[in-house]
């Protein structure tokens, strides 16, 4: 019987996740049928019934839903209570789990798929919305010497060291930092987790941060060169990645954590990567 799975959100046209997970099916053997569902605002909880009523086995959660999956969740990972956001929901069991695998994928890309390890090593951390937080315990997991968040908001990027000062292991020091004293500060590995590139905008780090950088990653999937990334290159960073590898990644965990099994992701990553031009 085919097993059905989806993902919902609003605007959901955009959306590689049925391309991803039909691939990662054909790839198995696997017989799934996975759909899109455009959520209508404020009817999260009747669409989401409506797929567990039809036998609908999970479900992808993307924008502006992540907080409602959060609700629905009758138990949450880990890694979803930390970023408070809930990407993937099992519905098939007694109670309804969810999971946030974004992070997870974050690293998975990183470590894995780019050959940059994460352990030892200075990590510099822009950002402190959903996307930072979601990111925060797969990278703690790795062991990084030292962890700083910055954001332009002092506040929220404070509140985020210390979190993660809460659940970082013995030998990673993790501070909080504005852009400013950034300066002359040097980092191995640079993750732009803020939302500034979806319009196109930098967020004001101090081109000094990638002296020495071994590569800089832009979470944002599919925009190209952004600011961000220009600004790495010429700083002479010569390793860039985009958001095409975590989107793969988090989606190899969905489907392993709803299957049992995990689809390799070479072949999709590729079909799916955009030039960064
Ligand atoms: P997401 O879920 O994508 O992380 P979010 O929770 O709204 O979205 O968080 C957006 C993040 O991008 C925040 O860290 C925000 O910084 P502030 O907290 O200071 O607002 C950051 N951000 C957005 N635009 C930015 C810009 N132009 N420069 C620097 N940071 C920016």
């Amino acid at each position: 019987m085919t097993d059905k799975y989806a993902v919902i959100g609003n605007p959901i046209d955009f959306s590689k996740s049925p391309f991803i997970h039909g691939e990662f099916a054909r790839s198995l053997g696997h017989d799934i049928a996975y759909t899109k569902i455009l959520g209508p605002i404020g009817g999260f909880k009747e669409a989401v019934d409506a797929l567990r009523a039809a036998g609908g086995r999970g479900i992808n959660i993307t924008a502006p839903f992540k907080l409602d999956a959060f609700a629905y969740a009758d138990e949450r990972s880990p890694s979803a209570e930390l970023a408070g956001a809930v990407n993937c929901l099992k519905l098939d069991g007694p109670r309804i789990v969810g999971e946030n695998f974004d992070g997870v994928g974050l690293v998975r890309d990183t470590v894995h798929n780019l050959g940059q390890p994460l352990a030892g090593r200075r990590v510099l951390l822009l950002g402190a919305g959903g996307a930072a937080r979601g990111a925060l315990l797969p990278f703690l997991a790795e062991g990084p010497a030292e962890l700083v968040i910055a954001n332009r908001s002092d506040g929220k990027a404070q509140e985020l060291a210390a979190i993660a000062l809460r659940h970082a292991p013995a030998g990673t020091s993790v501070r909080a930092s504005g852009y400013g004293a950034l300066e002359g500060q040097r980092f191995d590995v640079v993750f732009n987790a803020t939302s500034a590139s979806l319009r196109g905008e930098l967020p004001p780090v101090p081109a000094s941060v990638f002296s020495g950088c071994a590569l800089a990653y832009e979470l944002a999937y599919a925009k190209g060169m952004t600011p961000f990334l220009r600004l790495a290159v010429n700083a002479g960073v010569t390793r860039c990645a985009d958001g095409v590898g975590m989107l793969a990644e988090q989606a190899a965990e969905a489907f392993a954590w709803w299957r049992g099994v995990r689809p390799r992701t070479e072949a999709v990553i590729e079909s799916l990567r955009v030039p960064l031009e």
